[in-house]
């Protein structure tokens, strides 16, 4: 049996027989073998006596090869490592060819990786990244278990609309060259697999709704789609979200239960992903050292990271927000692409992020925003203007949480549908649970990869998820 590099890193080196398994980082003199498998971002170096191996295997002993060694585990001879492995037998399981393997022990930039996803998990950067995605996706589930929520898979098919927006990818078993058509000659998608026109889902709210109503506390975390022509750092065309729905919560609930969340999730990576984060805050340092001045950080990534579970998140209504954002500087001198004219405004990302990073320098939760720039489902005010949403602005990601207490009430939700143009029909479950048992209830939805971004301080989201779907980018 072999044992994990992690393990042994952790095991008191006394001469013990071990073998360990995994890809070559470097080979030096000869002699020096840098081994790394993955479960630790440390290699293990192994040392090569050449007398004893034949010259021609050891050539094959390259960047990127896989190996299997044995031998004795002792304390190091040389400088930068405790221990290494005495190297008695070596088997090559594949070698990689140094003209042809992209991952050379050298500087890559993250554009160049991007089109090597397939290997780039190979590189100490994304095997931090990567091992820090793992931990948080685990710091959720335990989050949500500890809380007594329950986790529920909702359709990646879907034949609804959650969010109104109409970004989204159709799924369709009919043959595009020659579809069947009805006698309007359209495509006659009652032919189609489902007998209907469906779609990936853009968020598992709706369905989650449904549970929340029977199983009090329920969260779901998969896969959601959407086809938004946005080319930014921020946004992907595939991205995992995580999606409480909370019977008998009202905003201020939501509110609080965000906020421990957040703080929760990120404690775990701080508490168990120690080494990764060490290393990504010194390589964000850098990072930030190479820009000018003003715009670098005034935090280093684990100082972020501090702050975010240290630290209450401000609590500020749309009015407030608007107030603050009209007679800002930028906007007085039209710095802004967007200005803010008037209350009723949707907010971008630029203003999102002055009113993070500029004016409250803290994280921000923005709620009771005007009904006309939310979805549907939310809870009406007595205002009659404005909705129970809220959405938590995060430094240096802009939106991080999107979230609202529902409309319990049928009335108001038909009339608000009707307002908005949607087909009441396609809706008819949903309406259900104002029917039968309705409740007050409340949810968000969280974008898991702008958490991984925020924690590993990656600057983009692409680098963040193994394989970036993107418009124009669907490879591996
Ligand atoms: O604000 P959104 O659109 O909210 C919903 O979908 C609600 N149904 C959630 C709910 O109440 N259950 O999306 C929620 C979050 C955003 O705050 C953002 O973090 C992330 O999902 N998100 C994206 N992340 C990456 N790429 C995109 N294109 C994203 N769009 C939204
Ligand atoms: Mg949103």
């Amino acid at each position: 049996m072999s044992v994990k590099i992690k393990a042994l890193l952790e095991t008191a080196p006394e001469g013990q027989q071990v073998t360990v398994q995994g890809w070559v980082r470097t080979f030096r003199a000869n002699r020096f073998i840098a081994l790394n498998d993955g479960s630790t971002l440390g290699n293990l170096q192994c040392v090569v006596d050449f007398e004893d191996f034949d010259e021609t295997l050891l050539k094959d002993v390259t960047t990127g090869s896989a190996l299997k060694i044995s031998g004795r585990y002792v304390e190091s001879q040389g400088k930068g490592q405790t221990a290494d492995i005495q190297v008695e037998d070596l088997l090559i399981y594949g070698t990689a060819d140094p003209e042809s393997y992209p991952i050379q022990p050298k500087k890559h930039s993250f554009e160049f990786l991007r089109e090597k996803a397939h290997l780039r998990v190979r590189t100490a950067t994304f095997s931090a990244v990567m091992r820090v995605r793992a931990a948080l996706a685990y710091g959720v589930h335990k989050f949500f278990r500890e809380e007594g929520f329950h986790y529920v898979n909702t359709p990646i098919i879907t034949g609804s609309d959650a969010e109104g927006a109409g970004e989204m990818f159709r799924v369709s078993a009919l043959d595009t060259k020659n579809p069947p058509l009805d006698e309007n000659g359209n495509v006659d998608v009652s032919q189609d697999f489902f007998g209907k026109e469906t779609h990936l889902t853009v968020s598992g709210q709706l369905e989650a709704e449904t549970y929340a109503m029977g199983l009090g506390e329920v969260y779901t975390f998969g896969p959601t789609f959407r086809a938004e022509n946005s080319n930014t750092t921020r946004h992907l065309a595939e991205f995992w979200m995580i999606e409480p729905e909370m019977a008998f919560f009202d905003l201020n609930d939501n509110m609080d239960l965000a906020e421990k969340f957040i703080k929760s999730v990120l404690t775990y990576a701080l508490d168990n992903c120690k080494e990764d984060l060490a290393f990504l805050d010194e390589r964000y340092a850098k990072e930030e050292n190479s820009k000018p001045k003003a715009e670098r950080s005034e935090m280093g990534l684990l100082e972020k990271i501090q702050f975010i579970v240290e630290n209450d998140f401000k609590r500020v209504s749309y009015t407030e927000a608007i107030d603050i954002l009209r007679n800002c500087k930028p906007n007085k001198k039209k710095k802004f692409k967007y200005l803010i004219e008037e209350w009723g405004a949707d907010l971008q990302s630029e203003h999102e992020r002055y009113l993070v990073e500029k004016h409250f320098k803290t994280p921000v939760i923005l709620f009771d925003y005007p009904a006309k720039i939310k979805a549907f489902y939310m809870r009406m005010n007595e205002d009659g203007k404005t909705v129970r949403a809220m959405d938590i602005l995060f430094p240096g990601i802009g939106e991080m949480v999107g979230g609202s207490q529902r409309e319990e009430r049928l009335d108001v939700l038909q009339e608000r549908i009707k307002a908005m143009g949607i087909d009441e029909e396609e809706l008819w479950w949903y309406l259900d649970l104002r029917k039968f048992g309705s409740a007050p209830h409340s949810g968000f939805g969280l974008g898991f990869e702008r958490l991984v971004l925020f924690a590993t301080g990656m600057g983009n989201i692409r680098d963040v998820i193994p394989f970036p779907r993107t418009p124009q980018n669907a490879s591996f």
